[in-house]
């Protein structure tokens, strides 16, 4: 593991570099995170929060009303919130980070707390780490997330489990993933994710 992730050092830093900040003091930022799985479609993309759900690559999906049009944030990257159970947004109440009852990552929308009943709740996780810290799922006996191929050629993300309800049926075409959590420094990035 450690030869795996020394590595993966040097190439990793060139392809963070536009959007990695420096290293932080603080034990638990907020942070973004990417994929890793060499040698497949999936390596280096980024977590993208869209539609109560998450996927890797494509693009954020965010929201600003109009009342706070002016001083929006950009809301184009998606960022947790320390601890990695919520979302890093403005909107009052925040939005919360679970796993659906199909093991589906998800999030709440904005101004509800409304999370499907059997969900877990609670169990994602930052895990500081050298050189890298992680992004983990630690619910149900699952063994971190992966990704599995949708008709639309995305990549959703679920907890990596065997039973897992994913989009084309079987979880044998979901590839598992090192969720590497980069911490993020600066304003928050989005009023709320949408
Ligand atoms: C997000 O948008 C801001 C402002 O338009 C831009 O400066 C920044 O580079 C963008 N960041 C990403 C990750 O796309
Ligand atoms: C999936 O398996 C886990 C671990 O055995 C179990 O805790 C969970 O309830 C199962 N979920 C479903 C939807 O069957």
């Amino acid at each position: 593991m450690k030869t795996f992730i020394a590595s993966l050092a040097l190439p990793l830093l060139a392809a963070a570099a536009p959007t990695c900040t420096p290293a932080t003091t603080d034990a638990n930022p907020p942070f973004s995170v990417m994929a890793v799985r060499s040698a497949s479609p999936i390596h280096y993309l980024q977590l993208n929060a869209a539609g109560q759900k998450f996927w890797l690559g494509g693009q954020t999906s965010s929201y600003c009303p109009t009342e706070v049009v002016q001083n929006c944030p950009p809301g184009n990257q998606t960022i947790l919130a320390p601890g990695g159970n919520a979302l890093d947004v403005e909107v009052p109440g925040g939005q919360q980070v679970y796993v659906d009852p199909t093991g589906a990552l998800s999030f709440t929308q904005a101004h509800s707390a409304s999370i499907p009943a059997g969900s877990s709740v609670g169990n994602l996780a930052y895990q500081p780490g050298t050189p890298w810290a992680h992004y983990t799922f630690n619910g149900w006996g699952a063994t971190g997330l992966m990704a599995c191929p949708t008709e639309d050629n995305r990549w959703q993300v679920f907890a990596a489990m065997s039973n897992a309800t994913v989009p084309s049926g079987k979880v044998g075409d979901c590839l598992g993933f090192s969720a590497l959590a980069l911490p993020y420094e600066g304003d928050v990035p989005a009023w709320q994710y949408a």
